[in-house]
């Protein structure tokens, strides 16, 4: 009696919840037509009048009782958009022996062969003893475990070359690139694995090697009929390169480099000619400079010491020799410059004073010079 009562409190009070319920909230989300259960037309996915986290049970939607999906639809996630919607707790996986059945009301038992199961859920069925033999591992989905819910009943994958096999056909509508419907056929079967249910001789056989005729992609090894209607790769075949592509590749790669560094030399090279010509130009003014002021100082000695015919001669012998180095500073070397003209004084000029020797050396060897003179 002490555990009796509340147990009756309980079912008396579970109509009045539901008509409460279904009172508060929208009154479509919470009644269902059962009638209406089953398949879209197209996707041939499961639907109902109520919403993703609820089933029809008997004209009352009501929470689901179990999961097929890692994060199924409907339910907040930690991340979610539903994230701060009211706080409904996803159910749980069905264990190992146990399905949940496309509506998500309970986990039920899994299902003996010749049972009724829902479209395609292989996973319903049990598996036969030879499991282990007839089971699917080419990750095609032909069975689950060597079980397969053929025509919405539960068979086994055992049907050998040459014996009667069953086929299941069902057109799914899909959608091309440019919007287009069209109807993807799939194609299912009970022949072992490896073999294909031919559909007029209804008779299992052996699927094709690749570049094989065929007219459907089961027919193919690789799954995968091309429209020349042979058989293809296999659509998940990772795909090799040949050995020339590595090779185009690597000299692509050090040829780049490796032309890189020679531009990069011949570039410099001819910024140092750039800098040397400028040294040189450089060195052309400061030596006619020193010209012109050596001529300036014999002209000024001849007009006040007088001496005419010593003035003349020497005068001519520095006229020609600093000719050619004086006419460029006064006609185009003077104004366009070298650059590097950052020192011009009389101190400079004055230390080669009176030394003919050592202005013959400067104009053989105008680096050095310049070096000891000026850097
Ligand atoms: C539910 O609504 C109906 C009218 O739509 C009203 O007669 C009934 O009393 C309500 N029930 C509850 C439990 O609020
Ligand atoms: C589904 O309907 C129930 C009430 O029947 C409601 O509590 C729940 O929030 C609804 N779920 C979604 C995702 O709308
Ligand atoms: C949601 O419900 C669970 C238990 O069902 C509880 O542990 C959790 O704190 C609840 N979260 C919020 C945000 O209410
Ligand atoms: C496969 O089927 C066999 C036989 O029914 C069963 O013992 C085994 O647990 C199943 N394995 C899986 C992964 O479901
Ligand atoms: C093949 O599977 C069917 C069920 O789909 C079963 O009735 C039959 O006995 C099996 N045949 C063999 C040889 O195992």
């Amino acid at each position: 009696m002490h555990f009796l009562s509340p147990t009756l409190f309980f079912l008396a009070a579970l109509p009045l919840a539901v008509y409460a319920q279904s009172n508060s909230t929208d009154t479509d989300t919470d009644t269902c037509n059962p009638e209406h259960n089953g398949l879209a037309t197209g996707t041939l996915q499961y639907n109902s009048d109520c919403n993703a986290t609820t089933w029809c049970n008997n004209g009352v939607c009501q929470n689901k009782g179990c999961r097929r999906e890692e994060f199924p639809l409907g339910y907040p996630t930690s991340s979610g958009p539903l994230r701060n919607k009211k706080n409904i707790t996803r159910p749980d996986k069905c264990p190992t022996g146990m399905f949940c059945p496309d509506e998500g009301s309970n986990c039920a038992p899994i299902l003996p062969v010749g049972s009724a199961c829902q479209l395609d859920r292989d996973d319903e069925c049990e598996g036969p003893p030879n499991f282990m033999q007839l089971r699917d591992t080419t990750g095609h989905g032909l069975n689950v475990n060597g079980s397969i819910c053929l025509n919405f009943v539960c068979q086994w994958s055992n049907v050998t070359v040459g014996q009667t096999c069953e086929v299941q056909n069902v057109g799914y509508v899909a959608y091309g690139s440019d919007h287009q419907e069209f109807v993807n056929i799939v194609s299912r079967d009970n022949c072992q694995v490896g073999l294909y249910c031919d559909t007029n001789s209804k008779t299992c056989i052996q699927q094709k090697d690749f570049g094989t005729s065929c007219d459907a992609d089961k027919e193919c090894l690789t799954f995968n009929c091309e429209p020349s209607q042979t058989c293809g790769k296999a659509l998940a075949e990772p795909r090799h390169l040949a050995t020339w592509v590595y090779v185009v590749i690597a000299v692509g790669i050090f040829g780049g480099m490796i032309g890189t560094l020679i531009i990069l030399f011949f570039v410099h090279g001819r910024q140092r000619d750039v800098d040397r010509e400028k040294r040189l130009q450089y060195w052309r003014e400061q030596n006619a400079f020193r010209q012109n002021i050596l001529q300036m100082r014999e002209t000024a000695r001849a007009s006040v010491f007088g001496s005419p015919d010593g003035a003349s001669r020497r005068g001519t012998l520095f006229g020609v020799a600093t000719e050619d180095s004086a006419m460029p500073m006064l006609t185009n070397a003077a104004p366009k410059g070298s650059g590097l003209r950052y020192y011009v004084g009389e101190d400079g000029s004055a230390s080669y004073e009176n030394d003919t020797e050592n202005e013959l050396l400067v104009m053989q060897t105008p680096y050095e010079d310049k070096k000891s003179h000026h850097f």
